[in-house]
């Protein structure tokens, strides 16, 4: 018997050829994953990320369409999860900060270090002004918005408490407003605006943990891999919040008095590093380490990853970076390192047990698919790797600055090498998904890489050759930072087109109405039906998500049906909007 399904038919071909499958995917709870009722996902690949066994699946499916159904069951879809965009306002927010208060002024303040041979005439203010606009806003917004979005679909569920995770976004927009506009203002004594910035994250952080955790609550999908890293990372995220509040609280009573401009009004570095280690490695580390543990062998195809020994890894990691917060309260320096010793330990152990860096095993060598996202995964660990590596040279140097450039170097590798390269690889995947559209520039997708990669390899480099205290070596560093610019507003542009653009119908032309094509189908090619179909009683037809939606799984005769409306009444009048009588 000829198939209706092969492996490399996209989700959206098959639903939209075949609107009958939709009770399948529905069945695996794979019906609605993005704005629209399928992605431009080939079959193989969608069932392997979904955890589902294509052969069974595939059968299932001939079995719905050789079935020919008089009429086509109607699907009922929680209206929640049609056309949700909740994340959309998290990740566009999060691309201005990255471009404006965060990379494009690090790499203004990097230019000004390059020209004044030195990282030790940077005002201390300004660059941790840098850092929690670029965690927060950056790397917190990114993370919240895709959880938002895809814990429900992770867990079969929706999503607990919408309206409360609008308000986390306000949150935090504010706080970075305030961060923004009262850094310029308060330029002398102790400064407010920090701890109302950071009362408004704890305050975002609390109500992500709550929200997502009342959503895993609704759940009835047994725990996943990634479920612990994700909790806790929710719970860094909100102890990191409090963190912060605390210390500019501190800050601003007084406790840390300087007469020198450069430090005068910042929180010493190295309670402020322990802040950054527990935001980075608490919260944003485990969101990445639980999704790649989820992910990594579908979107890469590499064999299984060893879930005994992430299980593990999960306990010891977490616990270890308790050492952060001992070392900056008791400022034992032997506490710091061997702290950092056994997370670089721990954290190559767990990149050793994902297996990223192992052959492919070769499932999915016939499915034709964008494959960028492969590369920015892969390279991202490769950069964890070698930055915990940098980090560790401390170790062996007792000059502060040389110690600095190295913590430096390290902490750039982290943020741009890893946690950037891997948001950015995830969004090349995820995104289109949400979206239901397909990436929109594969070109600017490899420009991205290659800046960010130059950007980042020169950026680490040279930094820790200007130990040296060589003033050349200072000046190529100080131009680093706009390559890497230049990526990240590349990929904002790209993200930014994909997420807001209207697919155009690329599907087969109708030439001749039977009735049996869907109301998405007819419409979009001829929208000159649509108040056709409104005069006959589809009233709810001019409502674009809707005939968008599921006006994909249902067609025209069966819609009739449905509506009790004369479809041997209706056929001329259809024909005669699409020009064809
Ligand atoms: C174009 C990209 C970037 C440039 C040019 C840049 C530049 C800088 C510079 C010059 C410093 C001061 C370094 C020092 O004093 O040793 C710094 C620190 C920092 N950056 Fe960036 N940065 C970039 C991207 C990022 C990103 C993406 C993040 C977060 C995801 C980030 C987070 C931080 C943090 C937290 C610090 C403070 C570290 C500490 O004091 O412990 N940066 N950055």
């Amino acid at each position: 018997m000829a198939k209706h399904i092969d492996r490399n038919m996209t989700v959206k071909e098959v639903l939209d050829q075949y609107p009958e499958t939709a009770k399948v995917f529905q069945k695996y709870n794979l019906l609605i994953v993005g704005k629209s009722c399928g992605p431009h996902e080939p079959m193989a690949f969608f069932t392997k990320a979904h955890g589902v066994e294509y052969e069974q699946f595939a059968q299932e499916l001939e079995a719905a369409i050789t079935a020919k159904p008089e009429k086509i069951e109607a699907i009922e879809i929680d209206p929640s999860l049609i056309g949700d965009t909740i994340y959309q306002k998290f990740i566009k927010t999060a691309l201005i900060v990255s471009v404006t208060t965060g990379c494009l002024y690090g790499a203004i303040k990097l230019f000004e270090a390059g020209m004044g041979g030195s990282f030790d005439v940077l005002s201390k203010r300004a660059i941790q002004m840098h850092g929690s606009s670029q965690l927060v806003g950056w790397v917190g917004l990114y993370i919240m918005g895709f959880f938002y979005f895809i814990l429900p679909r992770l867990k079969g569920t929706t999503l607990a408490g919408r309206r409360w995770a609008h308000l986390s976004f306000y949150l935090v927009l504010s706080g970075l407003v305030i961060r923004a506009l009262f850094y310029n203002i308060e330029q002398t004594g102790t400064p407010l605006y920090p701890l109302v910035a950071g009362l408004l994250d704890t305050g975002a952080a609390a109500i992500f943990l709550g929200v997502c955790l009342k959503t895993l609550k609704q759940s009835a999908e047994p725990k996943g891999i990634q479920d612990n890293f994700l909790l806790a990372g929710m719970v860094w995220f909100l102890i990191s919040g409090i963190i912060y509040s605390i210390l500019n609280l501190q800050l601003y009573l007084g406790a840390f008095p300087s007469d020198n401009p450069l430090i005068a009004g910042s929180v010493p570095p190295y309670l402020f590093s322990a802040w950054v280690h527990l935001f980075l490695m608490g919260f944003v580390f485990n969101f990445i380490f639980g999704i790649s543990s989820k992910t990594v062998p579908s979107f890469l195809d590499t064999p299984p990853v060893r879930e005994g020994m992430i299980k593990k890894f999960f306990w010891v990691y977490n616990i270890s970076l308790i050492g952060y917060v001992v070392s900056a309260l008791t400022r034992i320096q032997a506490i710091y390192f061997l702290t950092l010793l056994l997370i670089a330990h721990f954290t190559w152990f767990f990149i050793l047990s994902l297996r990223i860096f192992e052959r492919r095993v070769g499932d999915l060598d016939d499915v034709r698919m964008d494959r960028n996202h492969e590369r920015f995964i892969r390279v991202g660990y490769g950069w964890l790797a070698v930055s915990l590596g940098i980090a560790l040279f401390q170790l062996f140097t007792d000059d502060p600055y040389t110690q600095h450039m190295l913590r430096g170097a390290a902490n750039h590798g982290y943020t741009v090498g890893f946690v950037s390269m891997l948001m950015i690889g995830y969004s090349m995947k995820m995104l289109p998904v949400f979206t239901g559209n397909r990436i929109w520039s594969s070109a600017l997708t490899k420009w991205t890489f290659w800046l960010l990669n130059i950007g980042n390899g020169s950026r680490i480099g040279f930094e820790i050759l200007s130990a040296t205290k060589d003033p050349t070596i200072h000046q190529i560093v100080g131009f680093t930072g706009f390559l890497e610019v230049a990526a990240l507003v590349l990929f904002g542009v790209n993200i930014w087109v994909t997420m807001t653009k209207e697919e155009a119908y690329e599907e087969r032309p109708i030439v001749e109405f039977t009735g049996n094509e869907t109301v998405y189908a007819l419409t979009e090619q001829f929208p000159r039906v649509i108040p056709v179909l409104k005069e006959a009683g589809f009233e709810k037809i001019t409502n674009p998500l809707l005939r968008k939606t599921l006006g994909r799984a249902i067609t025209i005769r069966k819609a009739c049906e449905e509506q009790k409306v004369d479809f041997k009444a209706l056929k001329p009048k259809i024909e005669l909007a699409m020009g064809k009588s």
